[in-house]
C-alpha cells in the first residue's frame, strides 16, 4: 500500500537548535545499526520507519559499515526511501557516517581523504540519494593528520555531497581542536555523536561543556544502553532481544546481578514517576539542554512509541536526581 505520512505528526514532537546552528533537530531521533541489515525482513525496517515519521521522528541516523552485512542498511534504507519517502525528502535529515572498517586494503578504514570521499560516494549510491543531510567521521584517526580528515568533510560539503559535517566518538580536548578547524575551514561542525545513557556518563565531565562553548550540538547514541536500560532484561533474556542475539556489543554477561539490581531499582522509580524504565532513561539524557536529541533503536514500532511517549513527561525533580545518583554510584 502506498505509504501516507500522518497529517499530525507534528503535533507532538519536540524540535529542538542543534547549537547555534540553523537545524533543529527532533528530540528523539532513530538510528539504523540494527534491524534494517539483511539479517532482518525488510517490512518490519519499513514499519519502523513508518511509524517513526509518522510521530515526528524527521531524522534516521545511518553509517557506511550498519548491517550485517555492512552497507546493508543503507541499502535496505534506500529501497524503502524510495517506495516511502521520496516525497518526504526536503522533511528528513538522514545522516552516514564513515571511519571503521568498510573495505578491504589500506583506504578503506580511519580518517584519510582517499576513504572519506570514496565511502560517502557509495553511501549515496546505497540509499540513492543526492546528498546527506550531515556526514560524520565516526571515530577520531590517530594517524592521519586532523586537518586532513577534517579537509575531507569541507571539500564534501562544498562538493554538496552533505549540508552540514559532525564528529562521532572523539574526546573533549580532540573535539576542541577539531571544532576550531572546521570553523576556519569555513564549514562549521554541527554536531557531536557520542554515547551518552545513565550507564556511560564520560560526556558529562568535559565534553557537553566543550559543545556549549562552541555551538555545537549534540545527539546521544545508544541512550538505551542497547536495552539494558528497558524492562526488557528484568525477567531473563527474551529470544528475541539483543542479548540473545549474539550481539558482540551486548552479550548476557554483561547483564551482572550487580547491574540488574540498579536495573530495578531504576524501574520502581521510572513506576513512581508513572512512566516505563525506557521513557525515564531518555528523559533523564534530554534533562541538560546541551543534548539536542536521543538516537535511540528499536527493533519494534511499540519501542518508537514508548521512546516519543517519554515527551509527555520530562522533567525531573532534585530528589529525583540524586535518588537516580545514588542507584548509579
Ligand atoms: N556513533 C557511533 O559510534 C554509534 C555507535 C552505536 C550506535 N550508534 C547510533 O545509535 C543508534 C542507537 O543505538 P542503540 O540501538 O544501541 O540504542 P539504544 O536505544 O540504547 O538501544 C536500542 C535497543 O533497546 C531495546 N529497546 C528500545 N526501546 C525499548 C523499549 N521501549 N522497551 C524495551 N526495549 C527497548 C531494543 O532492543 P531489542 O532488539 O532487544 O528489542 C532496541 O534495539 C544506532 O542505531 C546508531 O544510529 C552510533
Amino acid at each position: 500500500m502506498v505509504y501516507q505520512a500522518d497529517p499530525a505528526r507534528y503535533q507532538t514532537m519536540e524540535f529542538r537548535r542543534c547549537g547555534r546552528s540553523g537545524l533543529k533537530l527532533p528530540a528523539v531521533s532513530l538510528g539504523l545499526w540494527h534491524n534494517f541489515g539483511d539479517a532482518t525482513l525488510v517490512d518490519n525496517s519499513r514499519q519502523l520507519l513508518r511509524r517513526a515519521f509518522d510521530l515526528g521522528i524527521t531524522h534516521f541516523d545511518l553509517a557506511n559499515n550498519y548491517g550485517p552485512p555492512p552497507g546493508s542498511a543503507e541499502h535496505n534504507f534506500g529501497r524503502i526511501f524510495k517506495q516511502d519517502f521520496l516525497p518526504y525528502r526536503d522533511e528528513l535529515i538522514i545522516s552516514s557516517k564513515a571511519g571503521y572498517t568498510m573495505w578491504d586494503g589500506p583506504y578503506g578504514d580511519w580518517g584519510s581523504r582517499k576513504y572519506l570521499i570514496a565511502s560517502l560516494d557509495q553511501s549515496l549510491k546505497r540509499m540513492g540519494l543526492d546528498y546527506v543531510d550531515i556526514f560524520y567521521h565516526h571515530r577520531p584517526d590517530p594517524e592521519t593528520p586532523l586537518q586532513e580528515t577534517l579537509r575531507a568533510l569541507d571539500h564534501l560539503v562544498r562538493q554538496g555531497k552533505a549540508l552540514y559535517v559532525g564528529l562521532s566518538n572523539y574526546p573533549a580536548a580532540l573535539a576542541r581542536e577539531a571544532i576550531d578547524i572546521l570553523n576556519d575551514l569555513g564549514t562549521p561542525c554541527l554536531i557531536h555523536q557520542p554515547k551518552y545513557s545513565m550507564f556511560e556518563r564520560w560526556v558529562e565531565a568535559e565534553l557537553l561543556d566543550v559543545l556549549q562553548e562552541k555551538g555545537v550540538g549534540s545527539i546521544a547514541f545508544s541512550p538505551l544502553a542497547g536495552g539494558q536500560l528497558t524492562d526488557r532484561y528484568l525477567n531473563g533474556i527474551p529470544s528475541d532481544s539483543r542479548a540473545a542475539s549474539g550481539s558482540r556489543f551486548l552479550n548476557p554477561d554483561q547483564l551482572t546481578d550487580e547491574k540488574l539490581a540498579k536495573v530495578r531499582k531504576l524501574n520502581e522509580l521510572a513506576q513512581q514517576r508513572g512512566q516505563k524504565l525506557s521513557q525515564m532513561a531518555l528523559a533523564w539524557v534530554l534533562r541538560d539542554d546541551k543534548v539536542t536529541s536521543v538516537l535511540i533503536g528499536a527493533s519494534k514500532t511499540s519501542q518508537i512509541e514508548d521512546a516519543v511517549g517519554m515527551l509527555a513527561n520530562r522533567q525531573f525533580s532534585a530528589e529525583e536526581c540524586a535518588a537516580i545518583d545514588a542507584i548509579l554510584s
